[in-house]
């Protein structure tokens, strides 16, 4: 495993000690009496895709009130935030309303932005801790993210440790790992390997995710019962193809080249992970004290080639054809520039989609090898298994798509 630090700018050098965790920061309270079978859990990012099915998850398989941070004006706006975002998902059910309790907060504020005592409150009552908020942009720097991505975990990793040690289990991402120093040719990156600090991190939402993951791990150090859990892309469930934000750069890609009629020859590979292979391999392998202290990656282990994808894609009945990089780029940038009045959402569409593509992105990034036994070692015995990217996978996501009118149907 590469070790180099390369700190080629004070600013690299003031992100790097953004990971050190505060000497008062310490888990010397008594663990949770109900860690393992918990009463309470305090989730973050539940009006996010993967936090919506991490609430799912949750309160189908426990009895546990999920007290679920929420960014709003009142409480009612809150609690209704959180039955839309799960109903817009198909996974609302009346009989979770008195479970499903809204804390109004922010994590970019100290105590989560509550009055101190329904913090500490909160603190003494909480078994254990869910963190799958985070402020995904590719083209804010580090600074700007860092208030969500890295003041937010620090918080959650204090609160942890208030009153009663609860196991934190946090979400970060594979893109710690996107630097040359731990990318190097046929490197395989086990879940026990350190990210390392390195100039080319890419992006500042990759070196937010890192601060984040080292904070994590610096706790795991010190005591905290923690688990990382470290996705690739997340796409929709794999069964209901349900996908709502469809802001990542794949979904808008797909939905360009169905838009144009045609897509570029690219030879790169692509992956995607189901988003309820993660919620549920994530809530299982959080009961077990033997997986406290890991890091876990998702990760398709059957990836695929982009041109397979477009297959995939063409099989739902769309006519796709293969033309050069340039001439989509062509292609897209004459979809901006036509002057039809009734274009102009389309146009907007378009104009995203080819600034998107100029920011630094994982696309066309060329992955290291990932290897996740612990996922698999963890899961070994259960039903839990990451859907195939196939026929029947695509299928549903592009029926949902066309359902609920994000792409056009053939
Ligand atoms: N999506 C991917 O492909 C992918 C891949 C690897 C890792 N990840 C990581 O997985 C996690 C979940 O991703 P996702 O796709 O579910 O993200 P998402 O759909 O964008 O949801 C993000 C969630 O974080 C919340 N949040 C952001 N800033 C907040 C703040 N200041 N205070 C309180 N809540 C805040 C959002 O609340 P609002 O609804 O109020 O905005 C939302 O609930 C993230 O940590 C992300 O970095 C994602």
């Amino acid at each position: 495993m590469p070790s180099s630090i390369n700190l080629s700018t004070h600013q690299e050098a003031h992100i790097e000690n953004d990971a050190i965790l505060e000497d008062d920061i310490q888990f010397l309270a008594p663990l949770s009496q109900h860690y393992l079978a918990p009463n309470a859990v305090f989730l973050t990012g539940a009006t996010g895709l993967l936090g919506v099915y991490i609430l799912d998850e949750l309160l189908r398989t426990s009895s546990a009130n999920i007290y679920c941070l929420v960014r709003a004006i009142d409480e009612e706006f809150a609690q209704q935030r959180l039955i839309n975002h799960l109903t817009s998902y198909g996974l609302y059910k009346e009989e979770y309303f008195d479970r499903i309790l809204p804390v109004i907060g922010d994590l970019t504020e100290p105590f989560f932005g509550l009055d101190e005592h329904v913090y500490y409150e909160l603190a003494a009552e909480i078994d254990v801790v869910y963190y799958s908020a985070g402020w995904i942009n590719m083209l804010y720097p580090y600074s700007r993210l860092k208030p969500a991505n890295v003041l937010g975990v620090k918080e959650a990793i204090r609160f942890a440790g208030l009153i009663q040690t609860k196991p934190l289990h946090f979400v970060s991402s594979i893109a710690v790992f996107f630097n040359s120093a731990d990318n190097t040719e046929n490197q395989v990156l086990t879940e026990a390997d350190v990210p390392t600090f390195h100039a080319s991190l890419k992006g500042g939402y990759g070196k937010s995710k890192w601060v984040g993951d080292r904070l994590v791990a610096a706790a795991q150090e010190r005591g905290l019962p923690a688990t990382i859990h470290r996705p690739t892309r997340i796409m929709g469930h794999s069964i209901t193809g349900a996908l709502n934000d469809n802001s990542e750069l794949l979904p808008q890609l797909l939905k360009g080249c169905i838009k144009l009629g045609c897509y570029p020859t690219w030879d790169i590979e692509v992956t995607m992970v189901p988003v309820d292979y993660i919620s549920s391999t994530m809530v299982h392998l959080a009961a077990s004290p033997a997986n406290f202290g890991k890091a876990f990656h998702y990760f398709n282990p059957y990836p695929i080639r982009w041109l397979d994808l477009i297959a995939l894609v063409n099989a739902q009945g769309y006519n796709l054809k293969e033309i050069t990089y340039e001439q989509w780029l062509l292609a897209l940038k004459k979809a901006i520039d036509s002057p039809e009045e009734s274009h102009l959402e389309d146009r907007e569409f378009y104009s995203r989609l080819l600034l998107a593509l100029k920011v630094p992105h994982y696309l066309f990034y060329k992955r290291p090898h990932f290897d996740s036994k612990n996922i698999a070692e963890g899961i070994a015995g259960t039903e839990i298994s990451c859907h195939k990217i196939d026929n029947e996978l695509i299928s549903r996501y592009i029926r949902y798509w066309q359902k609920t009118g994000f792409c056009p149907k053939p």
